[in-house]
């Protein structure tokens, strides 16, 4: 599901920033590569053409001819090889190996399959087509790359959700508005939430983990009203680098688990001013009523966009280029995050959290 207003979105753009290159990112719903087709999409400011084989295969290639720099997606897909429509040279699109040079004689001694385009790991996995975006340069084998983000599942029988909207700033206040506590009430008020007036003084544990942060396992607020539904559960959210928001909401009976909720957001550069959110969600309860989706759907969409205008409103303004502010403590995790992200691009300093920590703010 595609939330956008395409008005609003045209004439806004914020400022650039510095991108995450090798790591994965969502390109797209998998779903949308049909078997013999391709599509287009843009990650990271890199321009991509994917599609599936007629075996099932997925694959993202760089949607330009190494020839002449034609894109790629203006030729043909025969469900085998991606074909260049100028001079009809043609492409293995998994590994972007070159197989045929239409031109060439008895005559020639250039070997076509000494010749590549670009064609990066890909991997099917929650629904999403999920691309290696590599730094420029780096060509790493296969086996040494991270391993591809997975929604954790805490049982066999669950309804499965997706949610997307583009947003018109760069990644970074997309990720920082993503774990902002204090917008909460004043963005996402509404009857069946909260309300501007149930702010409350909170205190939130939390602990460092490998290129993120986690807040700690906690019974979630008292004034979210739909959480009352499913008893006492732990919820525990994990951010972690370039751009992961993992949220888990377990409920324990007697130690076994009875009921589970979890959702991973991604907040993912489409440009270097512009990125997209992706919500996949699932969850154990009710899974035998069809409403329960729909319903958590309309809810999550509402939840989704109300962050969505905000950005665009943001990015109004952030035309202008102000000078920004993060304050103690309810700004201290966008405050790790810009130092993580800095520490990746540059390889060195320390972990922003020394060991566990309390932060306190009203929400
Ligand atoms: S530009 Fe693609 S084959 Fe020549
Ligand atoms: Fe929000």
């Amino acid at each position: 599901m595609k939330l956008r207003n395409d008005s609003l979105l045209a004439n806004v753009e914020g400022p650039p920033t510095e991108l995450i290159f090798g790591d994965w990112y969502p390109a797209l719903r998998s779903d949308l590569l049909r078997k013999g087709k391709t599509t287009t999409s843009l990650l990271l400011g890199v321009p991509l053409l994917l599609g599936r084989k007629n075996d099932g295969r997925i694959f993202a290639m760089r949607d330009l001819c190494p020839h002449r720099g034609i894109p790629l997606s203006a030729g043909w897909f025969d469900g085998e090889h991606v074909q260049c429509k100028y001079h009809g040279w043609k492409f293995e699109p998994c590994g972007g190996q070159c197989a045929e040079i239409p031109s060439l004689t008895q005559f020639d001694t250039l070997q076509a399959g000494k010749i590549f385009a670009g064609a990066y790991p890909c991997v099917e996995q929650d629904g999403y087509a999920w691309v290696y975006v590599p730094k420029p340069g780096e060509n790493r084998a296969p086996a040494s790359l991270p391993p591809v983000p997975e929604l954790p599942k805490f049982g066999p029988r669950f309804t499965a959700a997706h949610l997307q909207a583009d947003l018109p700033c760069n990644v970074d206040h997309g990720i920082i508005g993503l774990m902002d506590p204090a917008h909460g009430p004043f963005v996402h008020r509404a009857w069946w939430w909260r309300s501007a007036a149930s702010i409350h003084e909170k205190t939130k544990h939390f602990e460092p983990i490998p290129e993120g942060f986690r807040m700690s396992p906690h019974t979630p607020s008292s004034n979210s009203a739909p959480y009352k539904l499913i008893g006492k559960p732990e919820t525990t959210i994990d951010f972690s680098l370039p751009n992961r928001r993992f949220e888990t909401v377990v409920a324990r009976k007697n130690g076994e688990i009875t009921h589970w909720f979890a959702s991973l957001t991604t907040v993912t550069p489409v440009t270097a001013s512009t990125c997209r959110i992706d919500v996949i969600a699932a969850w154990s309860m009710l899974t035998w009523l069809p409403i329960v989706r729909p319903v958590a759907m309309w809810f999550g969409k509402r939840f989704v966009r109300q962050d969505q205008e905000t950005m665009m409103e943001q990015a109004e303004g952030l035309r202008f280029r102000p000078a920004m502010m993060l304050i103690d403590d309810a700004d201290k995790p966008a405050k790790w995050y810009f130092a993580l992200k800095q520490r990746r691009l540059s390889g060195e300093g320390e972990h922003p959290l020394p060991g566990p920590v309390e932060l306190h703010w009203r929400s």
